[in-house]
């Protein structure tokens, strides 16, 4: 291509929307594109600093001759309203600099804790930097053009085969790539859950843990269903208490590692879980946010090998990775896969295909293992070093959720010491949480 190729020319530069009223007759084009201009700049649309197209390509966009253009610049320039930079081109050069609007989204991100123990926050920056980058590079590069297309909304194929082999391998599933469906994380998989069961089930009632989070009860209020909880004590979520409260279409627990208290359910209450969930048809969502941290004892197999057709197991990459990458997944019991896999699509056709790609290249070489080893042995270090501090201090208060995880609970006599802990945390810098 040569300088005055004018698909070259047209290519360059930066797109404009100009408002080019239909002046009078006698009003010229290049006054049009002066007065759009000066309107656009004058109500802020252009702010100081913006890029304007070079003539030539501006000229090309709008079908005119490029003295036009040129000429209604050099007008604009001559009264200051925009001006011509070496290197950067025409800019414009009145009003206000863009004030930085990003409000209370900055605000939120800018805390910045000296120790950050709020529960379930992977450290952000053990992040594997490197190796995303190289299994982005590698999926970009081996990606087929239909990659970048609308894809199938359960999830890419190479991503859910290569996820299947290690969730067999290393949490214990029997499942095969079309068992699974690709979420943007635990939230999302447990709004299509809710959806499709309110599509499918006439019973509108899904029960939760209680303590458990609050947006996932938002979550599943959104979708349509009353809450109903179960309370939680030293052997998990009480599963008497399930089985004596109103029919329900699932109940959504953490049985691995009770989200925040930290305590495992218990085999008895396992199997009573389970026989509930047969004799009534409904499901069990096992939340398996944080499974791959466990210190001690026994790893704790999943509810889902025990009856694959009740069980949805969900998984998250949030605490493993991060929970800013979005990405989660659904083992579907078959009864549920078409309905699941209609919801997803409606809710936003698929998860992003190069994220999912990025990840199945992440676990193929490797590499999601060996990080997640190099992090169960940084977090088991961090809570040693927790526990001790907390020991040497005396506090006589009893510490729950060691075993595994990524936070612990400290049980303190009320509510008013609780508030002054909290306090106490937030001016040493430390984040916590009640
Ligand atoms: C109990 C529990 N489940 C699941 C998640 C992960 O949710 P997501 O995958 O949507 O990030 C969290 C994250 O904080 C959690 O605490």
């Amino acid at each position: 291509m040569t300088n005055s190729d004018p698909q070259e020319w047209s290519n360059r530069g930066v797109d404009l929307f100009l408002n080019l009223l239909p002046g009078e007759h006698s009003r010229g084009l290049r006054v049009r594109i002066e007065d759009g201009l000066r309107d656009a700049i004058r109500g802020g649309r252009l702010v100081r600093g913006t890029r304007l197209p070079p003539t030539r390509a501006l000229a090309r966009d709008l079908g005119v001759a490029r003295r036009t253009v040129v000429e209604a610049y050099s007008q604009l320039a001559a009264e200051g309203w925009i001006a011509g930079r070496r290197g950067s081109g025409t800019v414009v050069a009145f009003g206000a600099t863009p004030p930085i609007d990003a409000g209370s989204i900055r605000e939120r991100q800018r805390v910045r804790w000296r120790f950050d123990l709020r529960p379930g926050r992977p450290d952000p920056s053990s992040f594997p930097r490197q190796e995303w980058l190289r299994a982005v590079r590698q999926a970009l590069t081996n990606a087929p053009d239909e990659a970048f297309g609308v894809g199938d909304p359960a999830g890419e194929l190479a991503l859910r085969a290569e996820l299947a082999a290690y969730l067999n391998r290393a949490r214990g599933l029997t499942i095969g790539a079309s068992d699974l469906l690709i979420s943007t994380g635990f939230t999302q998989g447990l709004g299509l859950v809710a959806r499709a069961l309110a599509t499918i089930d006439r019973r509108r009632r899904i029960t939760i843990e209680e303590p458990s989070m609050p947006h996932h009860r938002d979550v599943i209020r959104e979708a349509g269903h009353e809450l109903a909880l179960v309370r939680v004590d030293r052997g998990g979520a009480d599963v008497e208490q399930l089985e004596q409260a109103g029919e329900a279409a699932a109940v959504v627990v953490t049985p691995n590692r009770q989200h925040p208290t930290g305590v495992a359910l218990s085999s008895g209450r396992r199997a009573r879980l389970l026989e509930w969930a047969r004799a009534t048809g409904a499901y069990v969502v096992e939340d398996d946010y944080d499974g791959e941290f466990r210190y001690e004892g026994r790893p704790i197999g999943p509810l889902q090998g025990l009856d694959p057709r009740h069980v949805v197991y969900a998984g998250t990459a949030s605490k493993t990775l991060a929970p800013g990458i979005r990405l989660g997944w659904l083992a579907m019991p078959e009864p549920l896969r078409a309905a699941l896999t209609r919801e997803k699509e409606l809710a936003d056709w698929h998860t992003s295909a190069l994220e999912q790609l990025a990840f199945a290249e992440l676990l193929r070489s490797g590499m999601y293992d060996r990080h997640i080893r190099k992090m169960r042995l940084r977090y088991r270090r961090r809570r040693d070093a927790l526990l001790h501090a907390i020991v040497d201090a005396d506090l006589g208060v009893e510490v729950m959720g060691t075993a595994a995880g990524l936070n612990l609970l400290i049980l303190l006599p009320d509510a008013e010491t609780e508030d002054r802990v909290l306090a106490a945390t937030r001016a040493a810098g430390v984040g916590a949480a009640a």
